[in-house]
């Protein structure tokens, strides 16, 4: 297992006249523990994202160290697996075919590379679509691909970022259960993005809140609850209501500047009624 260190770092897009500069973090200093499962939480454009690609190695930090394991991280390593929202499956390989074309680079043989995937589509309850093709599978089923693809090439960190965003309640209560289940029985460093409080409680050791303008980490909060967890448990409440009011203040401050002087007549009417009704999903 491995810990992700984050470092002073800070992340500043370029555009390509080299005119135009926009930072969209700095001074982000943030470790998850090996075996922790951590999730990100903060408004629409603060660099979620952009944190996590970099932790992948996807993208590059302007300033600052980011390393896992101790390693530094300069590109993709199969010592972290990435799903993200959308499951982005090979369309023309059957669902075992998908698992097993991530381990090529892996030079297993034939049968340990079977194994092993067959192994990861029955820990997401795939067994029996091992051979359906992705477009007859449900949204939740591709998902559950891409998390067994990932924990295929058994990474010691697995980097989620909105992976059940486009999914129904149901199924993502579904993969919530088999995401901590896999978590038990895995116990890999998770880094998950999520815009929905709710999921971060039910699933997180730690939940950060990041704010905007300029991106930054707003607040650590520590999710001191036995799983499984309860989404009406009064202290998982308590601690939902702590995060939103919080997360409000931030979504505020963006509103504030994207709609400017309308703003206050459009407010009451926009956002408030809107967060618990929609799940949190903000
Ligand atoms: N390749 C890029 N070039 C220029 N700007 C970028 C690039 N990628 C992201 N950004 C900018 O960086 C900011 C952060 O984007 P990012 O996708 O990390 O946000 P996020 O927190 O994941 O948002 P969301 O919750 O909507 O997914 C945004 O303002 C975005 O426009
Ligand atoms: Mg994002």
């Amino acid at each position: 297992m491995a810990e992700v260190a984050i470092e002073n770092v800070e992340k500043t897009f370029v555009n390509e006249d080299n005119e135009n500069s926009f930072t969209v973090f700095k001074d982000i200093d943030l470790n998850v523990e090996a075996g922790e499962f951590v999730s990100l939480l903060g408004p629409s454009g603060c660099g979620k994202s952009t944190l996590l690609n970099i932790v992948a190695g996807l993208e590059q930090a302007t300033a600052g160290k980011v390393s896992a394991g101790g390693e530094p991280i300069t590109e993709p390593g199969p010592d972290r697996g990435v799903v993200f929202q959308e499951a982005a499956l090979m369309p023309w390989l059957s669902v075992l075919d998908n698992v097993r074309f991530g381990l090529k680079k892996q030079k297993l043989s034939a049968e340990e590379e079977m194994e092993r995937a067959e192994y990861f589509l029955k820990l997401v309850h795939l067994s029996k679509f091992m051979q359906s093709f992705p477009h007859e599978l449900s949204g939740g089923m591709k998902q559950r691909v891409a998390i067994a693809r990932a924990l295929a090439l058994d990474p010691d960190v697995l980097l989620m970022d909105e992976p059940f965003g486009a999914l129904d309640e149901q199924t993502r209560t579904m993969l919530h259960q088999e995401v901590q289940y896999i978590w038990e029985e895995t116990r890999k460093t998770i880094l998950f993005v999520t815009h929905n409080i709710r999921e971060s409680i039910l699933l997180s050791d730690r939940i950060v809140l990041m704010g905007t303008r300029p991106g930054r980490i707003v607040e650590t909060f520590d999710v001191d609850l036995e799983r499984p967890r309860k989404p009406s448990d009064p202290a998982f409440i308590e601690l939902e209501e702590a995060i939103n009011k919080k997360l409000a203040v931030e979504i505020d401050k963006v509103m504030r500047e994207e709609i400017g002087d309308d703003y206050n007549s459009k407010k009451s009417a926009l956002l408030y009624h809107s967060h618990r009704d929609m799940g949190d999903n903000i």
